[in-house]
């Protein structure tokens, strides 16, 4: 870390932003200066864009770690992305643009997106899913995809998103925990020219999923034979059957602005994923600011947030935050690089993309892959670049500046989490000078400190990351299991959120995120936990121990090496390996196979039987080993550094 922090702080470029855009950009200065001198007013307005049934009584009630905002005021989550748009000339603008990995294409413009979502709330109500009850959606990047999550939301229902990419025990997991009555899966869905049957994952995941009632099913289309897909009658349903059936008119729920709007699962220090949980008029409010003021978004743009639905950028900037404000979404279903390395390129120059999201992971990739990808296309309609879900390097940044924006486009980098519902540090492209590297600075209305190990505010220099005030879209607990919800995030600094994030505070009062300082990881910009790995490797009959590491990796970032002791009677063997990679694929997902697994005899334990990390860390990264006085047996850990060194 301390290397990768000498790299950024030796960044010296600065990239004011250029006269004509910020004389028209949507956040000027004035919002900082009005969310200084008085941030529940601040929020207050943000809050009133939007369309409420009932207005509230009091716009924050703090009682920590409990916030609750916007109390007593009603809204409904759907009429405020869809119904409010159909008065004037954007009922006939595309909501959603998408294309499909084979070139498939669709455009919904909001009158018809409104006939999608309230058919499908219909057809959610008809199948018996009442307010209050949880629908898991497993879909790949679909329309439908935004379809169900609105559905969800204009009926009451929470929905628990969860990526295409998990694996069906993962999914099992996620239903079980929110005790979901319904799920809504695709017969297929394409990835790098492969079809991913996400209903046999489902399948194999609902045999042990007694909550479930009902179970929709998109067929995808395209090539998918649907005769192929085995529907348990009674169970199953297909989804445009049961929207054909329903008329396409369906009042909104008018829900409490604490009234819970969706679960998400995010990996943390355990081996087993925690649910947070969003609300619905803070959440709202907070995804529909961030969007229009930092991606500077207008009447005519384009707006392409790469992330999968699956995840928490997919719901607040692919679906809440641009459709709230009315914006034309561009959505795409496959990989970046098929048929070819320029796909993403093609499809911003084919669709008119004038905004585009993504992660440095993918930037780096796209480094990798060459500069005549983007050069053959004509990303002249592009002004405004993000990047968002882990620390983007400078060289990254400078490349993403020169070849996709060309030089004239502002770049946002954005810190967020799960948690925090919607984006926290960022620039304002209209007013904030970017340095590459840094998010620069809190969003108007944040009260962010940095804090050092006795949580001491740290005014210049490293710490780690925490927040000090409610914020409208903050998490509100960890469904189930609110004392978890105290113990992660308020008691390591008391009165204070705490993130898991370190970072660095410039001379110039400007944020270097430099990632996480807890067992999460963050490979290719997923989270990963540590322990959910670990838990996964022990769950083999082969292993006896497991321990999980992180390291640093070009192209993702992070990546995942394990260190494996085997039972006795069983040998350590490439096919082992193997073994052992897919069976985390098969518990967690691909997404958290490990790159390295090192069998080890022994592992580095303190003399208390603690495994030392920060040494495994260390041979994995091929550094010099740091202090082993500690260790009960010294003699384990040069063995296995110099083990790991022959694997590579
Ligand atoms: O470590 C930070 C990193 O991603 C973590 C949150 O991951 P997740 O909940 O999956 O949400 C990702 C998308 C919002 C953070 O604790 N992270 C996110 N954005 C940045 C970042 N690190 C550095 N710079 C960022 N812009």
């Amino acid at each position: 870390m301390s290397d990768q922090l000498s790299t950024l702080l030796s960044e010296e470029r600065r990239f004011p932003p250029s006269p004509a855009f910020a004389s028209e950009a949507v956040a000027t200065q004035a919002l900082y200066d009005q969310a200084a001198a008085d941030p529940l007013a601040f929020w207050e307005a943000e809050a009133k864009r939007l369309d409420w049934s009932t207005p509230w009584d009091s716009v924050l009630e703090w009682e920590l770690p409990h916030a609750k905002w916007f109390s007593g005021g009603q809204l409904n989550v759907s009429a405020n992305c869809v119904d409010r748009h159909l008065a004037g000339a954007r009922r006939n603008q595309a909501a959603l643009i998408w294309e499909g990995e084979p070139g498939d294409t669709r455009t919904l413009t909001y009158w018809q997106l409104y006939q999608e979502v309230t058919r499908a709330a219909n057809a959610l109500l008809a199948l018996g899913v009442k307010r209050g009850d949880r629908v898991a959606i497993y879909l790949p990047m679909i329309p439908e995809a935004a379809i169900a999550m609105l559905a969800c939301t204009r009926i009451g229902a929470v929905h628990s998103v969860v990526f295409g990419g998990f694996s069906a025990e993962s999914l099992r997991d996620r239903i079980n925990d929110a005790q979901a009555v319904c799920c809504i899966t695709a017969d297929g869905g394409y990835r790098r020219g492969q079809i991913l049957s996400l209903k046999r994952l489902a399948d194999e995941a609902l045999a042990g999923c007694p909550s479930i009632h009902s179970c929709l099913v998109v067929h995808r289309g395209q090539g998918i034979d649907p005769t192929a897909c085995p529907m348990k009658e009674g169970r199953d349903h297909w989804w445009h059957r049961s929207l054909e059936a329903q008329a396409p008119d369906c009042e909104p729920a008018a829900m409490e602005a604490e009234e819970l709007l969706f679960i998400l699962y995010t990996s943390g220090t355990t081996g087993k994923p925690k649910g947070i949980v969003h609300t619905t008029g803070g959440y709202l409010t907070q995804a529909a600011a961030t969007t229009r003021h930092v991606f500077d978004l207008k009447d005519g743009d384009v707006f392409w947030c790469t992330a999968d639905i699956g995840w928490v950028t997919g719901h607040s900037y692919v679906v809440y935050g641009p459709l709230a404000n009315g914006a034309t979404v561009f959505m795409y279903e496959g990989a970046p690089d098929w048929p070819a390395r320029d796909r993403f390129w093609s499809l911003c120059a084919k669709h008119g993309v004038t905004i585009f999201y993504t992660a440095p992971t993918a930037i780096r990739a796209f480094m990798k892959w060459g500069i005549e990808h983007p050069a053959k296309h004509d990303l002249s309609r592009l002004r405004l670049l993000g990047s968002v879900g882990e620390p983007i390097n400078p060289e990254a940044w400078i490349w993403y500046h020169l070849h996709i924006g060309r030089e004239r486009c502002p770049i946002v980098d954005t810190w967020w989490q799960t948690e925090t519902g919607g984006i926290m540090i960022t620039p304002l492209p209209g007013v904030v000078t970017t340095k590459p590297g840094s998010a620069t600075i809190p969003f108007p209305g944040m009260d962010i400190e940095l804090v050092d190990t006795t949580g001491t505010p740290v005014a210049r220099g490293g710490g780690f990351l925490t927040i000090k005030s409610p914020w409208p879209g903050m998490l509100r607990t960890i469904y189930g299991d609110d004392a978890r919800y105290y113990e992660t995030y308020w008691s390591r600094f008391p009165g204070r959120y705490f993130a898991g994030d370190g970072a660095k505070i410039d001379a110039d009062g400007y944020w270097w995120i430099l990632g996480r300082v807890d067992d999460v990881l963050n490979v290719a910009g997923h989270r990963i936990g540590t322990m959910e790995v670990e838990s996964a490797l022990v769950d083999h009959p082969a292993v006896a121990e497991a321990a999980v590491v992180g390291k640093a990796h070009d192209l993702k970032g992070q990546a995942i090496a394990a260190f494996v002791t085997l039972k006795e009677g069983f040998t350590p063997s490439p096919s082992m390996r193997d073994e052992l990679r897919e069976h985390v694929a098969v518990k967690i997902g691909a997404i958290a196979k490990p790159d390295d697994i090192l069998f080890a005899a022994d592992l580095p334990k303190t003399r208390s039987g603690k495994i030392m990390r920060r040494l495994l860390r260390d041979v994995a990264e091929g550094r010099a080993l740091g202090d082993t006085t500690t260790l009960a047996d010294p003699g384990v850990v040069a063995k296995l550094k110099a083990e790991y060194e022959s694997l590579e």
